[in-house]
């Protein structure tokens, strides 16, 4: 293939090496170039390097907006993003354009369930406060009043959006002795059989839960969900668990809530912006565990995300079946 036939792939950051080696043995068909660093790749950066590209590997801090496509022109023809999550691409604009999109879903459903129920317990059992009453001398002797938090044994747990991961959270929820299995989403989903879920409307979930669980994508209608008049709806007892996308809460929203006693405690692997500023005021709440968005960080989980971008990116500049492609 002559230079001028090459294709050129612009990848937005360094990548996990499972994914590199598979763009690198594609070295004879496209020109790849690399914003070769651990950080996102500045806006202006982002723009040229994305000029003239006929794919484009992108990562969900990474907004592909008109201006972007603008920037890349008519060359362009798959978009493959490291992720499940889609809100960062203006899709509507991608399917005008006839620019096949590539994604990582089920490979990261595992990490990410597992993730959520470490953040479940670690906040409904304090375990962040736990780990720094040790280490400050806070931890005196043993009492009985101490530390309490809420089990979930004999407990109702609601899961909004019971899609991949949300069924996947479910069926580790269960054996943990959960009494009742509350669902709600767009439609009633006949896989809620495997763990006796209950569809409900939101307003049942909320009110009756112990524990809230997101697990929706994020989309118009579910972006401020999780606002004043939902958090007024949920038991004083009850848990809150966030690990979709953070625009699906109004954070203020949830930092009166938590700081009133309108809920117990919150527990969030994703925020608005990301990071979140170490002065904001839901950091210097007790009742509220904040991860770096690491649902889907397990090593092997980034590898297989790593090769399924690759391969995806691939088969859309060879005009091939993707192994993973969104439907737009
Ligand atoms: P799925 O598409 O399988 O699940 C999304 C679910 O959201 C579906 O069940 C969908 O319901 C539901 N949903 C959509 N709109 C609404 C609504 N208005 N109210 C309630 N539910 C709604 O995706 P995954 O389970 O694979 O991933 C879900 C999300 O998790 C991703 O979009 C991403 O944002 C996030 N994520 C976060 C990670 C992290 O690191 N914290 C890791 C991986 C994913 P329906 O089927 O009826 O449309
Ligand atoms: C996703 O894939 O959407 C997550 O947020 C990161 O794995």
């Amino acid at each position: 293939m002559s230079a001028q036939q090459m294709m050129k792939v612009f990848v937005t950051r360094r990548i996990p090496q499972e994914g590199m080696k598979i763009l690198q043995k594609a070295a004879g068909m496209c020109n790849l170039s690399v914003w070769d660093c651990d950080e996102p790749v500045p806006r202006a950066e982002l723009l040229k390097g994305v000029a003239g590209a006929h794919g484009l590997l992108c990562l969900l801090s990474d907004k592909i907006d008109t201006e972007v496509l603008d920037a890349a022109g008519p060359n362009l023809k798959v978009i493959s993003t490291l992720s499940v999550g889609f809100d960062h691409l203006a899709i509507d604009e991608i399917k005008k354009r006839g620019i096949r999109v590539g994604y990582t879903p089920d490979v990261l459903t595992d990490a990410t369930a597992e993730l959520t129920v470490a953040l479940l317990l670690a906040t409904a059992r304090r375990l962040p406060e736990g780990v720094e009453e040790v280490k400050n001398g806070g931890w005196s002797t043993w009492k009985p009043l101490w530390l309490c938090g809420y089990g979930l044994s004999g407990s109702t747990v609601g899961v909004i959006g019971l899609g991949r991961i949300g069924l996947a959270i479910a069926r580790r929820l269960k054996p943990f002795g959960v009494k009742r299995l509350l669902y709600t989403g767009r439609q009633p989903k006949p896989q809620a059989q495997e763990v006796e879920g209950e569809y409900v409307p939101l307003d049942t979930l909320l009110s009756e839960s112990d524990f809230v669980v997101v697990s929706c994508s994020l989309t118009p209608e579910t972006q401020g969900l999780c606002d004043q008049t939902f958090f007024s709806k949920m038991k004083k007892t009850a848990i809150f668990i966030n690990t979709s996308r953070g625009a699906v809460v109004n954070q203020e929203d949830l930092f009166k809530a938590l700081g009133s006693g309108q809920i117990a405690a919150a527990g969030l692997d994703v925020t608005t912006p990301e990071p979140l500023p170490t002065d904001h005021p839901l950091l210097t709440l007790n009742n509220c565990v904040v991860l770096p968005h690491i649902g889907s960080a397990t090593y092997n989980t980034r590898g297989v995300m790593g090769e399924l971008s690759a391969n995806n990116l691939l088969a859309g500049l060879r005009d091939t079946e993707m192994p993973s492609e969104l439907k737009l």
